[in-house]
């Protein structure tokens, strides 16, 4: 590949793509981007810049630490499904607008897709594969057995996961407030019903 400096700008191909991507690093982590500051000049109390060589990440992940090195580009959703072999986060859309990648951060749901694994440090996140303890399922996932709402299934992790959440701030949580707790959540099978089946029972049982 041709890397030679013959832009006018003194600098190298690699040169701009290395700096675009630590300005991107420093904007992902709440910095100011340092355009305009040269790399020896003081930055405050600005973190170092990272990348875009991989990082040490640490994440606690269904109550376990959780240590790998991503590039700081790298998604949550990716660093979880590709480094750290935690599947139960779908990648369906990768852009925000399915809920298949949906999981718990400090017990607010979240797309994982839409978010840096850097920046899910220090948190504790929570997928669909907490929602079993050995054999025992939770009370949300076993509805959606109980009631058959599910077909390919692909969905479903990021709809236990948002449902939970849901019940988790409002254990009396009305099925009207399940369903909005859900509006960021499809399902291109179309099991909506069934899984109302399952949100009416689920409240019902809370409620009596
Ligand atoms: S995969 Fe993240 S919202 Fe669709
Ligand atoms: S069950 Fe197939 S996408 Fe929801």
């Amino acid at each position: 590949m041709n890397d030679s400096k013959d832009n006018g700008s003194g600098l190298s191909r690699r040169d701009f793509l290395q700096g675009s991507s630590m300005a991107a690093a420093a904007t992902a982590l709440g910095t100011t981007p340092i355009s305009g500051l040269a790399a020896d000049e003081p930055r405050g109390n600005a973190p170092p810049a990272m990348g875009p060589a991989a990082v040490r990440i640490n994440l606690n992940v269904n109550g376990r630490k959780m240590t790998t090195n991503v590039e700081p580009r790298v998604t949550l959703l990716d660093a979880l499904r590709n480094y750290l072999d935690v599947t139960g986060c779908k990648r369906v859309c990768d852009r925000g607008t399915c809920g298949a990648c949906t999981l718990l951060l400090d017990g607010k749901p979240v797309y994982s897709c839409s978010m840096l694994a850097l920046e899910a440090q220090n948190k504790p996140i929570r997928t669909a594969e907490s929602l079993v303890q050995g054999e025992k399922l939770d009370a949300v996932p076993a509805a959606f057995a109980r009631h058959d709402a599910q077909q390919c299934g692909f969905c479903t992790p990021g709809f236990v996961v948002a449902m939970k959440a849901v019940f988790e701030q409002n254990p009396k949580a009305t099925p009207a407030e399940v369903e909005k707790g859900l509006a960021g959540n499809i399902c291109r099978c179309g099991t909506y019903e069934q899984m109302r089946d399952a949100i009416y029972a689920l409240c019902n049982q809370r409620r009596s």
